[in-house]
């Protein structure tokens, strides 16, 4: 099993001075961790999609600094090389590893996979950009007709985006 807490010292580290990235993939990573609960995973695919979470967007910055863009495309191409490194300095083992690259090289493109571990790194991850990029509520009701499948990340999608607005 992958240690989470020292791999996320190490996204940490390799994000540092850009608490932006950090607040966003530790918010990730809250969502996959409970939606992956909710949804009863096998204790091992737990443990690659909470890596997964930490991982996702590790690309970024390269995307940045090569491309000028931080573009799902481009974070996809670049995100696997920068989380191999980190994943062996864990010691998670090759199936893993192939696993959670897998994941974040496809993380922008919804169509790829109808995996479950897939369809909840996709899910947590528009749960945090739908505040992060105050998405409309009609996007939030599109994702849920289109992209959500589960039943916690669908539960988790009305509650916060498609309820009425709390007023105070
Ligand atoms: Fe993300």
């Amino acid at each position: 099993m992958i240690d989470i807490a020292k791999l996320t010292e190490l996204a940490v580290a390799y994000d540092a001075g850009d608490p932006r990235r950090v607040q966003h993939l530790m918010k990730v990573y809250a969502f996959c961790r409970i939606i992956g609960q909710g949804e009863a995973l096998d204790a091992q695919t737990q443990n690659i999609l909470e890596a997964a979470a930490i991982l996702h967007d590790i690309g970024i910055h390269e995307a940045e600094h090569k491309h000028g863009s931080s573009a799902g495309k481009w974070q996809e191409l670049e995100g696997p090389a920068v989380a191999a490194p980190l994943l062996e300095q864990v010691g998670a083992d090759p199936a893993a590893c192939e696993r959670i690259l897998w994941l974040i090289a496809h993380h922008h493109t919804y169509t790829a996979s109808e995996d479950r571990d897939f369809r909840i790194l996709l899910e947590a991850d528009f749960l945090v950009n739908a505040y992060e990029d105050a998405l409309p509520p009609d996007a939030c009701q599109t994702a849920d007709e289109k992209v959500f499948r589960t039943r916690t990340g669908r539960m988790l999608l009305q509650k916060l985006y498609l309820a009425p607005p709390y007023q105070p």
